[in-house]
């Protein structure tokens, strides 16, 4: 009987060792201590054994048993290396140097806004910045927007919820409730109420609007708003100031035309209309972009500058309908898909 189960063991040594998957694994299994197995077989065998020695080669079977676990084990663990090497795929050396993708390219609406601040800069403006997270004074009261504006309403602003706290956001009153900027003009607010005229700032930045999206609408874009402050700034500085700067973004045969319109901080107000015809993919003669005007003393007199001695100009605009003007881009959600085949078109 010990030679059987010697034999045995060593029968089953080369096999658990060459097996490579598991219904093989499984199968081996069942061949030497299923039921119907070897081992099982000669353990029944155990009752035809004298009984005196029953004790010691109930103890060889064991051992045998024990044996045969362990070899099984071996198998299990080789099996199951060998699957997670065939899922990690062929080994990677992390030393070598990464394959070459090519260097990236600049967002179009990073190019047009960089561009327009490189134009603004060399006349003497600097960037300011805001939070996107505003209060309700910076984006509505200080612009002189009454309470019962439109533009104030829960479908056209997005609204915080009331326990939302932003540390770096201070509120004037604790009523007034925390928004997404509806508009870059607050950073006009901010900019005052900070420092001392004459000022020029050219402000870039993301809004947030309850719109639904379409080819010429999105929830969240890019505004790029303009503040100057000075002694005798007058509309004609406006204008030249704008013509001066599409001429320079979008070529010489730009021109700007202004359209009689409402701001509560402005006074008086204009719609921005220009034509760029001789770019491509332009087919309408006049295309709206943006909002202007004189700063209302109204404005000025919140910030605490004196309205009798301080004028200014303050212009906004949407940077994605600037680039699709200059780029021919005809839907603004390619914008925001960020697919390669758009976003490596523009150098
Ligand atoms: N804030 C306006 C808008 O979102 C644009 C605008 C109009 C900005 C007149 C100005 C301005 O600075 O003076 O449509």
């Amino acid at each position: 009987m010990q030679d059987t189960l010697t034999a045995l063991v060593a029968k089953a040594q080369p096999e658990f060792a060459a097996l490579t998957t598991r219904p093989e694994f499984e199968a081996a299994k069942a061949r030497y201590v299923g039921p119907n197995g070897e081992l099982t077989a000669l353990m029944k065998q155990m009752g035809t054994v004298p009984k005196d020695q029953r004790p010691a080669l109930g103890k060889l079977i064991n051992e045998t048993k024990t044996r045969l676990q362990s070899l099984l084990d071996a198998a299990l663990a080789q099996i199951e290396t060998a699957e997670l090497r065939a899922q990690l795929g062929p080994a990677v050396d992390p030393t070598l140097p990464s394959p070459d993708f090519g260097p990236g390219t600049y967002h179009p609406l990073t190019l047009v806004r960089e561009e327009m601040c490189r134009i603004l800069r060399k006349v003497g403006f600097t960037v300011a910045d805001g939070p996107e997270v505003e209060t309700e004074y910076y984006c509505f009261d200080a612009l002189n927007t009454p309470a019962d504006h439109p533009a104030r309403d829960a479908q056209d602003t997005f609204y915080l919820p009331e326990t939302a706290r932003f540390a770096n956001v201070a509120k004037k009153t604790p009523e007034e409730k925390y928004l997404l900027r509806t508009h870059t003009s607050s950073v006009q607010i901010r900019t005052m109420l900070k420092g001392e005229p004459p000022i020029r700032i050219v402000s870039p930045g993301r809004v947030y609007r309850r719109d639904t999206t379409d080819a010429t609408h999105s929830a969240n874009f890019h505004q790029l708003e303009c503040l100057y402050v000075d002694q005798n700034v007058t509309v004609r500085d406006l204008k030249a100031l704008l013509d001066y700067i599409f001429a320079s973004l979008l070529g010489k045969d730009t021109k700007t035309r202004f359209r009689p319109h409402y701001f509560g901080y402005t006074e008086p107000s204009f719609e921005v209309d220009l034509t760029a015809t001789h770019l491509p993919k332009v087919k309408k003669p006049w295309i709206e972009i943006g909002g202007c005007g004189m700063v209302d003393p109204t404005v000025f007199a919140d910030v605490g500058y004196d309205p009798e001695v301080w004028s200014g100009y303050a212009f906004g605009m949407g940077l994605e309908r600037l680039a699709m003007l200059l780029y021919g881009i005809d839907d603004i959600r390619y914008f925001y898909q960020n697919d390669v085949r758009f976003l490596k078109q523009f150098a």
